[in-house]
């Protein structure tokens, strides 16, 4: 028979669109950070993300601007705007997901350390808060020393009685957005479709190369910006890539997979990233390696106390005070 009104008119896009957001639940994301290069254009993306429904951006300033601009947009969610340590209880209060792109980047002159230092003093303080206001929130972070900074953050929450392995994520997407990037265009194949697939047969000098170019991805851009920054909208993609797989885990949809750095016991340390399945309390399955090649095994061992000792002093700066 001819197609009833009712089937025509919600095959429309934009009807398709109200329903959807109406019923997917409630969700509130906080971005701690958010008046920041990477902080900014995350905001904007995760105002385009239908799964929100409230959007609060924290900064210690700058972030009432920030949150006018982007509450200008007309998608679902609704936007505040918090400036000030007294503002981030309302920040953080009711938050299903908090992205933590908050610190300083390696800017000319600072050693490691320095940044080490300002970037762990900045996570602690905000971690003390998240186990206040909203202990059960995910908590995604992106301020570097990644390897230090989640280790930092579980000290935070254990110390608090909050901590909740399945919900404490280093945001990794960066590196696989990159490496698919890379691995699009030298295997040439549509860089949409890549993910362990579609392989191709490359030269072993190939892979090391693309190896490289991945890790080096950060400097790459810092060298292009000459001293203006470091990787900031592509950063911005990749977090809201993954706080979108959180909130999708959260709503149940099922077989959520990316690739994170965890609480893990797929290695001999206690935090490696690998893929993770996202579910409704957060990880609910740590994947393991898959099998790896010569090349890979080597670089495992290699990597390791470099990561090991990464962990080990942000459990120390945790704990020194
Ligand atoms: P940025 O300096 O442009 O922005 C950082 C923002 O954090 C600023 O707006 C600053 O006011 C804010 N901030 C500082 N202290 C704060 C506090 N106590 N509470 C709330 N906000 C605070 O830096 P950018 O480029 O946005 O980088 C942010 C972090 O992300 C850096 O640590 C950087 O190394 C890291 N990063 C991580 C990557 C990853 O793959 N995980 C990739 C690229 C950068």
């Amino acid at each position: 028979g001819a197609p009833s009104a009712a089937a025509a008119s919600s095959s429309s896009p934009v009807l398709r669109r109200y329903y959807s957001s109406e019923s997917a639940p409630e969700r509130k994301v906080a971005v701690l950070g958010a008046a920041g290069g990477i902080g900014q254009p995350l905001a904007l993306l995760m105002k385009l993300n239908p799964l929100v429904s409230k959007l609060s951006l924290y900064d210690i300033a700058g972030t009432p601007g920030v949150a006018a601009d982007v509450g200008h947009i007309n998608t679902r969610s609704e936007v505040s705007g918090y400036a000030g340590e007294d503002q981030l209880r309302q920040a953080l209060e009711g938050c299903d997901v908090v992205i933590i792109p908050a610190g300083v980047p390696r800017k000319p002159g600072m050693t490691r350390d320095d940044l080490f230092n300002i970037n762990a003093g900045i996570v602690q303080s905000l971690c003390t808060a998240i186990a206040k206001y909203c202990p059960h929130a995910l908590v995604n972070m992106i301020s570097n020393p990644v390897n230090s900074t989640v280790p930092i953050a579980a000290e935070v929450f254990k110390k608090a009685g909050t901590y909740d392995e399945k919900r404490l994520f280093g945001v990794t997407t960066l590196d696989v957005v990159r490496a698919k990037t890379f691995y699009a265009g030298k295997a040439n194949v549509p860089v949409a479709k890549v993910n362990a697939t579609p392989s191709a047969n490359l030269a072993d000098e190939d892979i090391k190369a693309l190896t490289k170019r991945t890790q080096d991805g950060g400097t790459e851009v810092v060298e292009a910006k000459a001293g203006k920054g470091s990787a900031t909208l592509s950063m911005a993609y990749a977090g809201a890539l993954f706080a979108d797989a959180c909130l999708k885990g959260l709503n149940g949809v099922p077989d959520v997979v990316e690739c994170s750095y965890v609480q893990s016991s797929i290695t001999e340390l206690p935090f490696f990233a690998s893929k993770v399945r996202l579910g409704k309390n957060g990880v609910e399955e740590v994947l393991g390696l898959g099998p790896l090649s010569d090349f890979e095994k080597e670089g495992l061992e290699a990597l390791k106390p470099e990561l090991k000792s990464s962990i080990e002093k942000g459990i120390k700066f945790a704990n020194q005070s």
